[in-house]
């Protein structure tokens, strides 16, 4: 698949698959082509959800019928609250009824969501059939359609019951942006920072020069930003398919951004949640002379720039509470991700009295919000 001018294509490499990202505007025209090449097969059952699939559903259904397939659609409500065990059953009913087989392909069209059940649906199927990821957020073309993890919610937590199942290609249309309302794309944004600050200097500063939310890029710089994320994502689980090492990188900001999440009861977005996060590690490691002082007011002042929080005053007990609850936690300890400098970061494991240090140190000194 060649680069045009509207599109580029970046490989991703991991042990169990390696498949590609196609990003650009004005190209979901092209996912029934993209699965035909990938995946083959007879059957396409394009998953999705009430709100996505009425605005971009006939376009890729079209697209997936004129490339030969036989295509079916499996609608769920929209929202967090369908990432549960109630629509995985119904979706693989659906599936079942349709007679899919492990030669068909099951298209996930809509943000993360819709990614990670469908994903899920796609892994258990017939003990595994393909997907093609055709991600519609800014927060799943960055993340969470690449790499190849997938999820439910259940009610002792959320991503608690899933698998690692890579897709066999992802389609990031950007021109699906215009249907995503600004407080949704802002809280993306913490996504996008979070990158920047782990792996890409060069990134941080063209987000500096212009937020990604400011409603100034042109859809060629938007396509470049998502392209650059992927390939930040690409080379972590490239190195790293089943997070034993590199990919926890991905979770700087998320051991207090989880915890301010969950005491907020999931009512904050997620990636404000993470920028809330990243700026508590950030001032703590200062703090504590991980990193410098100008690196973590420079990733301050990148979060406000795009309008998203950057501190919290929940009580500093819950953040323990919450952050020590964490499913990612091993033992006694907990791996923290500690930006060194901008683009580069280290993972250091520490005990339940270091975290709660680095809570006091890293939040509640701006109290927002
Ligand atoms: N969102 C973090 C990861 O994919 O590992």
């Amino acid at each position: 698949m060649t680069d045009t001018p509207n599109a580029t294509t970046i490989e991703v490499p991991t042990t169990s698959k390696t498949y590609l990202c196609r990003v650009g505007a004005h190209i979901l025209s092209q996912v029934g082509n993209i699965t035909r090449e990938t995946c083959g097969g007879t059957k396409a059952c394009v998953v999705s959800e009430s709100h996505v699939m009425p605005l971009y559903g006939m376009e890729v259904m079209d697209s997936l019928k004129a490339a030969g397939y036989q295509v079916v659609p499996a609608v769920f409500p929209a929202g967090e609250a369908s990432k549960n065990l109630t629509t995985l059953g119904e979706l693989l009913e659906t599936v079942a009824n349709y007679e899919l087989t492990r030669g068909d392909v099951i298209v996930a069209l809509g943000g993360g969501v819709t990614g990670d059940v469908a994903g899920l649906v796609a892994a258990l199927y017939l003990r595994g059939i393909k997907v093609v990821q055709v991600p519609t957020s800014l927060l799943a073309m960055v993340d969470s359609s690449v790499g190849g993890k997938t999820a439910i919610d259940i009610p002792q937590g959320k991503n608690l019951v899933g698998a690692f199942w890579q897709p066999s290609a992802v389609i990031a249309d950007i021109d699906c942006f215009k249907t995503i309302p600004h407080e949704l794309f802002t809280d993306s944004c913490g996504e996008v920072i979070k990158h920047a600050v782990l792996a890409d200097l060069e990134l941080f500063k063209t987000l500096q020069k212009t937020p990604l939310n400011s409603g100034e890029l042109d859809e060629r710089a938007m396509a470049n930003i998502v392209a650059r994320n992927i390939r930040i994502k690409r080379d972590v689980v490239a190195a790293d398919e089943r997070e034993q090492g590199l990919r926890q990188t991905l979770n700087l900001g998320h051991t207090i951004g989880h915890a301010v999440e969950a005491a907020y009861h999931f009512k904050l977005g997620h990636g404000s949640c993470v920028a809330i996060g990243l700026c508590a590690m950030a001032r703590a490691s200062a703090k504590k002379g991980w990193c410098s002082q100008e690196t973590a007011q420079a990733i301050e002042d990148l979060v406000r720039a795009h309008q998203l929080p950057y501190d919290t005053k929940i009580d500093h007990e819950v953040i323990e509470e919450y952050a020590t609850h964490d499913k990612k936690r091993r033992g006694d300890s907990i791996t923290i991700v500690v930006p060194t400098k901008i683009g580069s970061v280290t993972l250091r494991k520490i005990s339940r009295a270091e975290l709660r240090e680095l809570i006091d140190l890293g939040c509640g000194s701006g109290r927002q919000p």
